[in-house]
């Protein structure tokens, strides 16, 4: 049974507000376990999913279009309505649609369900140490469009609903199962919950993206570094037929010795020696492709 409460706002003061009030400061977001989704699609996108959604800001002239949705929902919700000059001295910055929405965060995905129930052969990706919203976003975009079963965020990556990221992957990110190894994200946010005593989740870094690399490969699943500068093979020798987990790494270094290290291999995408490497969301748009055209798939 739905339970829509619709509330004009003429403030930016109230307390269930201060989400939106704090969009430049995504870490206090992923501390308390919530998210911001952004833009037409991607609000629709939150309320068609099974995320739990918190509320919705929208100006007064798209609740009708929404209305539908918001009152198909299970759970509680509160639709702050205001006028988008409003809104954007509320967020901060101009806004070109002016949907928002909060939705939470759930709770990480667990490797071994997804090794154990997901159909063969695996697709996995793993991200080490990348750290920008946008670039994760473009690469959660494409791992859902070529039927990645789940993404691994090493312990030193930004988190994939970072507001940006959400955006950029075009709310795909509320389609794809995520096993998060903790990161300095738990620590950072344990020493704040008993400074401050925040309510949050806790994502420990209980493994590191080495390690898990170790277990995967101990269980079958090839891994693979997406490597601009190895010297084995290319992508076209590369063999992507059997479960495989493809490791991508960072903007500035790309992978850490470490977690190259735990790889089968390492595989690069042939390129002229005047360009160092591809941005991170092109390499993983043609690895997946190579992928999904060695599976056989159209
Ligand atoms: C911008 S690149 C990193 C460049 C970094 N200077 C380096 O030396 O690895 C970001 C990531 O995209 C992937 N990537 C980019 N170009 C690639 C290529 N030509 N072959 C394989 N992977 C590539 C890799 O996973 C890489 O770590």
């Amino acid at each position: 049974m739905t339970d829509l409460r619709i509330q004009k706002i003429t403030s930016l003061d109230l307390p269930e507000l201060a989400p939106y009030r704090t969009m430049r400061r995504p870490l206090e977001h992923e501390r308390q376990g919530i998210f911001v989704a952004e833009g037409e699609k991607v609000v629709r996108r939150l309320l068609e999913s099974r995320f739990e959604v918190v509320s919705v800001l929208l100006p007064e002239k798209h609740l009708e279009a929404f209305r539908p949705l918001l009152e198909a929902r299970p759970e509680k919700i509160t639709v702050f309505l205001a006028d988008k000059k409003l809104l954007e001295q509320l967020i901060g910055f101009s806004m070109y649609q002016g949907q928002l929405a909060v939705g939470k965060i759930p709770p990480p995905a667990s490797l071994d369900d997804i090794l154990s129930k997901s159909p063969k052969p695996l697709l996995l990706v793993a991200v080490d140490a990348l750290t920008s919203a946008e670039n994760l976003g473009a690469l959660v975009r494409n791992c859902v469009a070529f039927g990645v079963q789940a993404l691994i965020v090493g312990e030193t990556s930004s988190s994939p609903f970072l507001r940006r990221a959400v955006r950029n992957s075009m709310g795909t990110i509320l389609q794809l199962p995520v096993v998060e190894l903790g990161s300095r994200r738990g620590e950072l946010h344990e020493s704040l919950t008993s400074r401050m005593k925040l309510g949050t989740r806790v994502t420990r870094p209980s493994e590191t993206l080495a390690q898990t690399l170790q277990k995967l490969r101990a269980r079958g699943v090839r891994c693979i570094a997406a490597h601009p500068h190895a010297n084995g093979k290319t992508i076209s020798q590369a063999d992507f037929s059997g479960d495989c987990c493809i490791v991508f790494g960072s903007e500035g270094d790309g992978i850490s010795a470490l977690v190259l290290e735990a790889c089968d291999e390492a595989v690069a995408i042939p390129m002229p020696p005047t360009v160092d490497s591809l941005n991170v969301g092109a390499a993983a748009a043609v690895f997946l492709y190579e992928v999904s055209r060695q599976r056989g798939h159209p």
